[in-house]
């Protein structure tokens, strides 16, 4: 071999491993949506310790301000869906009837029972899920979510992330708080504000997520959540207009991806039973984005969707999504261990 043949291999002896390392395949993250919510009410310990211990990439939090500012995890900017607010403060609640967790201290919030999620006739939301009726389940702070998780990692030798999603941050400014701010300070105060491979921060609110990136300067990885503008989301921000390729360059301006609701990307079946998918995945891939879309329900499965194995096969063999957000982290973990999907990441 010339001497000029044996630097090359060198070279390539060198790059080449850097190169695979680079590209190395990943598995589509599973992330457990307000913890093993499809079995033990949502956003309680008890169901974090259920998803850690299904195997979850990432644990979510959504989160929201007491009165004190303290930022719990809770799904809803009301209580009274989730927790046994109108029998212990009948007298709390503002004209329009609700229980807002604004309006309530973190000591008063800490008096209250969780339960399963109840809908606006206060039967429960999912009727198979676990029953009904306060028990010993309450509202976890984001702080003490996190060293609850940290904990786990511990005990069980592993490293979960965080997904954590700001709700309604303009309703907050306008009650005087600064979600986004109070929440990187928990994260500063626990060690994770650095930590890129480990925690994803959420919102529907595009201004939240570009005031995240450039005026507090957050190194870690940000989501912009996808809605229908018929949701009445928090936020000024055209829905249709993001899943355009303008509107996704524009994202991608500031975000490393998108959380998109589960029927922006699958549209339905022909007459002929094949799948129908919308370009939603290749455009965000394109620009670089990743894609986490929003909600994998064993027990509300999409029309046209035979069961809950086939909805994990659109998704994570035809679609290409790089993670997804399910009620059933066990279900989505068995499922990858069956049928293993791996690409190279965006
Ligand atoms: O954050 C992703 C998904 O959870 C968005 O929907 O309403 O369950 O927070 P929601
Ligand atoms: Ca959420």
């Amino acid at each position: 071999m010339r001497l000029w043949q044996q630097y090359l291999a060198l070279i390539a002896a060198v790059l080449l491993p850097c190169a695979a390392m680079t590209a190395a395949a990943s598995s589509p993250i599973v992330i457990a949506h307000r913890g093993a919510s499809g079995y033990v009410p949502e956003h309680t310990l008890a169901a974090k310790a259920m998803a850690h211990a299904m195997g979850a990439d990432y644990i979510e939090q959504d989160v929201v301000l007491t009165r004190d500012g303290i930022p719990i995890v809770l799904h809803d900017i009301h209580l009274e869906s989730t927790t046994d607010v109108a029998a212990r403060f009948p007298d709390r609640a503002r004209q329009d009837g609700r229980f807002y967790a604004i309006d309530f201290t973190l000591a008063e919030i800490r008096t209250l029972r969780a339960h399963e999620r109840t809908g606006a006739d206060g039967n429960a939301a999912f009727p198979g899920r676990f029953p009904l009726g306060p028990g010993l389940l309450t509202v976890p702070t984001l702080a003490e979510e996190i060293d609850f998780i940290s904990g786990l990692d511990r005990s069980r030798g592993r490293r979960t992330g965080l997904y954590i999603e700001f709700k309604a941050p303009n309703f907050h400014r306008r009650e005087g708080h600064d979600i986004a701010r109070r929440v990187l300070d928990v994260l500063v105060e626990k060690g994770y504000d650095q930590r890129r491979d480990q925690v994803f921060l959420q919102c529907f609110d595009d201004v939240t997520l570009r005031y995240l990136r450039d005026t507090l300067q957050t190194p870690l990885p940000l989501i912009q959540l996808i809605a229908d503008n018929s949701w009445g989301e928090d936020s000024e921000v055209d829905y249709d207009f993001l899943q355009t390729a303008p509107g996704l360059d524009a994202v991608a301006s500031y975000a490393d991806g998108i959380g998109p609701w589960l029927m922006q990307i699958y549209r339905g079946k022909q007459a002929d039973g094949s799948v129908e998918l919308s370009n939603l995945v290749a455009l965000a891939h394109e620009r670089g984005l990743q894609v986490h879309p929003y909600t994998f329900r064993a027990d509300q499965l999409p029309a046209g969707i035979g069961s809950f194995a086939e909805l994990l096969d659109i998704f994570l063999h035809q679609a290409g999504v790089d993670g997804l957000f399910t009620d059933f982290p066990d279900l989505a973990r068995d499922y990858l261990l069956q049928h293993p999907v791996n690409r190279t990441s965006p």
